[in-house]
């Protein structure tokens, strides 16, 4: 099953918008690759335009392309109120197939895309064709690292889960079979750190509605089964973080991964 993020529009900046500070060293980060001039960027999976949208408002021209209407619609109300719509094309369509001319783009940007492609080497076989022999492709790389706490939350969850019978999958493609698939197309990839923050809620925030916000992640699990496994993780949940202000955080790395 291919995870839909038409539902997700309305929310999604909320839940991954990108702190001020780093939006201002990924910009400063694509004005160095520019060296002045002004970039066609292309991004497959642009989606609600976090990452290429601050671009515009550099002064880049943007082509999006993104198979989810309501993300595209996020992305255009997004480019008007920044008023950068004259810079930014959003095309609906797949990553796999994007309907640009050869060499026709300065630059390639993705992230947060691959593990949603099946033929995932077929963005990047995309991004070689449209994006000008010479010019970067770049892979907005978030990594995060989850605190004590948030850890053995997670692993508790995810135990109960696969106990249950329903087994997680691992990201596919891994970060190494990435850096690999772009290696092949692209021999210099470099990685430049561009910033990092602390991520995270309150136990009491985590413990709020946790059944409802992640039942569409496991559609796999009956409603019976699905009752009892939240119920039962909540208890020990309770008993385990008994205070509700106590802080499951984790810390996020941006990277830019270059080629
Ligand atoms: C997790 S979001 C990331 C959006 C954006 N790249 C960012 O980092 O903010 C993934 C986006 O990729 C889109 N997507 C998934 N599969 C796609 C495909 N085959 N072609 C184009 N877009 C796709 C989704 O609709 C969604 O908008």
């Amino acid at each position: 099953m291919t995870l839909s993020f038409d539902a997700l529009a309305e929310q999604f900046d909320d839940q991954r918008g990108l702190p001020a500070n780093a939006l201002r060293h990924l910009v400063a980060f694509v004005d160095g690759i520019a060296r002045g001039r002004t970039l066609t960027i292309v991004e497959p999976g642009i989606g609600t335009g976090r990452i290429s949208l601050p671009l515009a408002a550099s002064g880049h021209r943007i082509v999006g392309v993104d198979i989810s209407r309501p993300m595209l619609d996020a992305c255009a109300r997004k480019a008007a109120t920044l008023r950068v719509e004259e810079r930014v094309t959003l095309i609906e369509g797949d990553a796999t197939a994007i309907p640009r001319e050869d060499d026709s783009c300065d630059v390639g940007i993705f992230a947060s895309l691959l593990y949603l492609v099946r033929d995932w080497e077929g963005v990047l076989d995309e991004l070689a064709r449209i994006v000008r022999p010479g010019e970067a492709v770049v892979w907005i790389r978030e990594r995060t690292e989850r605190g004590g706490a948030l850890a053995l939350w997670d692993v508790n969850w995810r135990t109960r889960v696969e106990t249950a019978g329903f087994r997680h999958q691992a990201a596919s493609p891994t970060e190494d079979e990435i850096l690999a698939a772009l290696q092949r197309r692209w021999p210099d990839v470099m990685t430049e750190p561009l910033a990092s923050w602390t991520f995270g809620q309150s136990v009491g925030q985590a413990r709020d509605g946790y059944g409802e916000r992640l039942r569409s992640l496991y559609p796999a699990i009956p409603d019976d089964t699905w009752s009892v496994l939240v119920q039962d993780f909540l208890h020990w949940a309770e008993t385990s973080f008994p205070d509700p202000d106590g802080r499951l955080d984790g810390q996020v790395m941006l990277e830019a991964v270059v080629a």
